[in-house]
Order: structure tokens, then sequence, then C-alpha cells
């Protein structure tokens, strides 16, 4: 079943339909993004570019750009329990933030604190703007963040800033991911939980390519190395098209059928303020050691 979170008093989904979803940050500015997921009608009544604030829209090389209709303010905030994100209008209809992973966070942050575990370490591997670094911090873990973009690094700081989370607790590392965890391999670094949340195709801070389907499985098997004796859990999300959770669930039970253990697939979504709609947005595996 879909896994969603109703803590966000910030953020909404309003509409959706013809490929698109309207959102809502702050409690005041709209935005309208594509989404593939969307393959409904929208509501031929309702005028999505006249309600929102600005729209972004593809062209054809795979990119993009936005339109603002309305002024829009370099950087923006959205809340989640304690903690507080910058947000801003940026390339790839990105904002700085995927508000469903807070069914992650959540789940992050009970099985750190149902561990009981001291000052656990935690591997963040392509994590962006901080989210999933900032639940584990949360939960009193320390984290080596890892995002092959010193622009991510740099907004995952402001956030955890924000949050008042502090950076004492957290090692960023501006690297590929494969070749960082090589590196830490052969270091003989050990960790007391791995996130992951790959791209579908990335690239590393020298070039170096990244696509899902060719490279997880690799990925999550050298990452084997890197768990401590008594490991706590393992989360691997992706926003690929047509990857299912349950081949994220299939990786992790193949790779760690000799360590005991509970892994649960499953979708992550949004709840609309359209009743009917709850919008599918990524795939997750959640493997708890036992
Ligand atoms: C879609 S985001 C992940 C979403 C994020 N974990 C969250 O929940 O908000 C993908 C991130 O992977 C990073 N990335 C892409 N290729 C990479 C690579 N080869 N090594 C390290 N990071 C990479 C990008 O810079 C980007 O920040």
């Amino acid at each position: 079943m879909i896994r969603i979170n109703n803590e966000w008093n910030d953020y909404e989904i309003i509409r959706t339909g013809d490929g698109y979803k309207l959102e809502m940050y702050s409690q005041k500015y709209k935005f309208l993004r594509p989404d593939p997921q969307v393959i409904w009608k929208a509501d031929p009544s309702f005028d999505f570019e006249r309600e929102c604030d600005a729209f972004y829209s593809r062209n054809n090389d795979g990119g993009g750009l936005w339109t603002s209709n309305n002024q829009i303010p370099e950087e923006f905030f959205v809340h989640w329990r304690e903690l507080t994100f910058s947000l801003k209008l940026m390339g790839f209809k990105h904002t700085g933030i995927f508000p469903e992973q807070a069914y992650n966070w959540a789940r992050i942050i009970d099985t750190i604190k149902n561990s009981q575990s001291n000052n656990p370490s935690v591997l963040n591997l392509f994590a962006y703007t901080g989210g999933a670094t900032a639940a584990c911090l949360l939960a009193g873990a320390s984290v080596c963040h890892v995002d092959a973009a010193k622009s991510m690094c740099e907004r995952a700081k402001r956030n955890l800033n924000l949050s008042g989370l502090g950076l004492n607790k957290v090692r960023f590392i501006v690297d590929d991911c494969i070749k960082f965890v090589e590196r830490e391999g052969n270091r003989g670094k050990k960790y007391d939980a791995i996130i992951m949340d790959p791209p579908s195709f990335g690239r590393g801070p020298k070039g170096e390519t990244w696509k899902i389907t060719d490279q997880i499985y690799e990925l999550v098997q050298k990452t084997k190395k890197l768990l401590s004796e008594k490991p706590l859990f393992f989360l691997v999300n992706s926003y690929t098209t047509g990857l299912q959770p349950t081949s994220m669930k299939v990786i992790l039970d193949k790779i760690y059928k000799d360590i005991p253990h509970d892994c649960e697939a499953y979708e992550i979504g949004i709840q609309t303020k359209e009743k009917e709609v709850v919008l599918p947005c990524g795939a997750s595996a959640f493997m708890v050691f036992k």
C-alpha cells in the first residue's frame, strides 16, 4: 500500500491533471510542474496556468525553464517537524525538496530512536539538500553526506543551520558515490546505516557517469563492506519511472541474504487536496537488520 506522511502544514498539492501538478509552498506560492504519473485529464474549467505564480515548461533538449506570473522570492521556506528547508526555483523543475520523502524521514527517526544505539553513524549517498541527513541528526545520529554537487552540499548546510541542527555531526563529501564507497571500503570505514536515493542518470564531479539500472546492484554490493558489526538499517529510494519498489527489495534481499533482516518495499506518495488523488512519487525499500 502507498505510504504518505501528513505532517506538512506549508506544502500541499492543490490540483492535478493533463501531466501537471499544482503545488502550494509556504502557504502562498503556487507552482505548476510536470509530473509523469499524472496521466489523467484535468478539470477543463480550471485554468492551471492562470492559477499559478510560476510554471515549469519542458523544452526539446530535455531541459526546461520556469516562467513567473508573479514575483517569487529568491528563497522561500517549508517546515516539517523541527526542520526548516530553504527552497528556490531551480533547473530540472526542482525546488530543493521531495516532500513525499517525509514518510521515509519519519521511519528513519523511529528506527534510530528504537535501536537505542548511541550516536550511530549513517552514510547518506546522493544526499541532495539534506532531508534524510536532517532526519538522522534529529534522531541523534551522525552522518556522512555525499553528493556530486557542491551546491547541493551548501544547500544542505543551510537547511541544517536553519533547523538549528548545526554542522558538527556531519561530514560533507563532494564526490562520485561509487568512487567514494570504494575508497571508504579500502580505508576500512564502517557505518551503522546506509541511505541512498540515486537518480536515473547522474554525473560525478569529474564527469563520472551514473545509470541506475546498470549500476544500483553493484553500488549496493560495494556498500556491504561498509556496514558495522551491528547494523541498523538500509534504505533505498528511486524516482526512476518503471522501477518498482519490489525491485529495490530484491536487490537488498539478495545482497544481504546472509544477514538476518526484514525488508519492506512500498510506494511513497502525497495525498492531494483532491480526495480521490493520492499521487504516487517514489519507490522505496527499507531493510531493518535483526
Ligand atoms: C534526485 S536527488 C536525490 C533526492 C534526495 N535524496 C531527497 O530525498 O531529497 C539526486 C542527487 O544525486 C546527485 N548525484 C547524481 N549523480 C551522482 C554521482 N555520480 N555521485 C554522487 N552524487 C550524484 C545529484 O547531485 C543530486 O543531488
